[in-house]
């Protein structure tokens, strides 16, 4: 289908304003035609009366007889004797025997339509077979006949046709020019809405998420008096309104920060004097009684977990903060090297026998992870911090190794592509919930938590590697499938920017 309607509201101005001229002028066309017709017209119905019968009188006579001086080229006479047209003719100069006028030959229809002409005097359209239109006036003659005279309506007729010709090829020029010099005002015109749309898009591009945000854009002549200035001032007293908003929230969100990290500082001092305390009296105390002993091992070893966790949400603060990092030559294969190691010691003392499986009723049930690594032979290197990057691929390495079940087996792979670094740890385990695979990354997130609490779990150790990619530049992911749960692990391989 033809989409009669502009996309555009520029279109659809200039197409209206067309429309209406086009209309405006067709009006204007027919009214003058019709007009100019009516005022010849009449004139013709002067002429024909001024003309009188003398030329239909005289056909009474012989036709060679009639009496044709003075009367116009065209002029038409008729006589008709009781409801019975006797005599028609028409002068015109070319007969060749000089009598200057013509007989006609008259259909029924003819004959009836002139006898149907009213006998006052007064002229009226008539179309006869053998001749164009004509006007044609009726007398009662002397001896009761009725005279017919009538003038030809061919010079009217071309004549408005002139006019109308001449209309249309103006109108229609007037038409054209005003297609394109409406076209180029309109645009004119909605410049200043175009510029209205430009701020608008530009703000929408803007991540306003989080983080700082300069939202500095505004419309330019938002001053003018007219709608588009109306909507630009509207448009820029929002843009304020969302800038006071975004800087509220940011420095909520500082403050929130600031609390944490006050918050986690202060509370590492008395932490480290409980643990201290209990770990002292445990040491020294042959004469405890056993329940106070085990109070003291449950406090020490609480205030350690939670010293654990005030430095996790302590270094989520600062990586919130955007407090700069150290960058320094970090070599990432070391940094694997190192986790799975540890990670394969950890394994080892959970295991406690040593030869990394145990003999139920006869079968062989394996009590250690399976490690493996997929490094390439070059060491890869990053440019960041050496603590955190280690602590986020410890993590990762860490929960292959705690929430899967021994006998698993975990690949850490490291791979290098289009300048990026991408190090991955691949287990065999049961993997994720499906409702948890969107938010692992988030704070406290956790598979289990009645049973993870137990086993020292915090959910912040994904969001601290999360924290950690992005402060380098990188971003995490995880995909997982009952059997294989990759997590990955991408950093630029040149640092773009450390802190923000
Ligand atoms: N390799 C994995 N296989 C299965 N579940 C995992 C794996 N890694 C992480 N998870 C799930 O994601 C949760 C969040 O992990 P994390 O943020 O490291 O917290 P934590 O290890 O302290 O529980 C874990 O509690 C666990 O349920
Ligand atoms: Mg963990």
């Amino acid at each position: 289908m033809i989409r009669l309607r502009p996309r555009t509201l520029r279109g659809q101005l200039t197409l209206g304003l067309v429309v209406l001229l086009a209309a405006i002028f067709a009006g204007v066309g027919v009214g003058t035609t019709a007009l100019l017709r009516g005022f010849l017209v009449s004139r013709l119905d002067q002429q024909l009366s001024a003309v009188g019968p003398r030329y239909a009188q005289s056909l009474e006579h012989e036709l060679a007889a009639a009496d044709t001086r003075g009367q116009a080229q065209g002029t038409f006479g008729a006589r008709a004797l009781n409801s019975v047209v006797t005599q028609a003719g028409v002068v015109d100069g070319t007969s060749a025997t000089g009598d200057n006028t013509r007989q006609i030959r008259l259909t029924a229809a003819d004959s009836r339509g002139l006898l149907a002409l009213p006998t006052d005097g007064s002229a009226h359209s008539v179309r006869l077979s053998s001749l164009k239109a004509y006007r044609m006036r009726a007398v009662a003659g002397a001896d009761g006949d009725v005279l017919v005279t009538g003038l030809p309506l061919s010079q009217v007729s071309s004549t408005v046709r002139e006019l109308a010709t001449a209309e249309i090829a103006l109108f229609g020029g007037a038409v054209v020019v005003a297609a394109i010099g409406g076209a180029a005002w309109v645009r004119l015109a909605l410049r200043p809405l175009e510029r209205v749309t430009r701020t608008a898009e530009r703000v929408s591009t803007l991540s306003l998420a989080s983080g700082e945000v300069a939202l500095d854009v505004r419309v330019p002549d938002a001053d003018r008096n007219d709608e588009v200035g109306r909507v630009g001032a509207s448009l820029n007293r929002m843009l304020g309104h969302v800038e006071d908003a975004l800087a509220r929230r940011q420095s909520v969100e500082r403050r929130l920060r600031d609390f944490a990290a006050d918050a986690g500082h202060e509370l590492r001092t008395p932490l480290a004097a409980v643990r201290g305390h209990a770990e002292l009296v445990l040491r020294r105390g042959g004469e405890l009684p056993a329940d106070a002993r085990h109070g003291l091992t449950r406090i020490e070893a609480e205030s350690r977990r939670m010293g654990t966790i005030v430095d996790d949400l302590l270094l989520l603060a600062r990586l919130d903060a955007g407090r700069p990092l150290e960058s320094k030559e970090v070599d990432l294969t070391l940094l694997v090297l190192d986790a799975v190691d540890d990670a394969q010691a950890a394994d080892h003392e959970a295991d406690g026998d040593g030869d990394g499986a145990s003999t139920v009723l006869g079968g062989v049930t394996p009590t250690r992870h399976e490690w493996r690594l997929d490094l390439p032979t070059d060491p890869v290197t990053v440019s960041g911090d050496q603590h955190r990057l280690a602590q986020a691929v410890a993590n990762l390495v860490t929960n292959a190794r705690v929430h899967t079940p021994a006998g698993t087996r975990v690949t850490v792979g490291i791979t290098v592509h289009a300048g990026r670094v991408r190090l991955t740890v691949e287990d065999t385990g049961p993997g994720l919930a499906p409702d948890l695979a969107d938010r692992v990354f988030d704070r406290f997130t956790r598979g289990d938590p009645a049973r993870s609490r137990a086993s020292g779990s915090t959910g912040l150790g994904l969001a601290i590697t999360r924290a950690v990619a992005e402060a380098h530049g990188g971003r995490v992911g995880v995909a997982s499938e009952p059997g294989r749960t990759v997590f990955e692990l991408v950093l630029p391989l040149e640092r773009q920017r450390l802190s923000e």
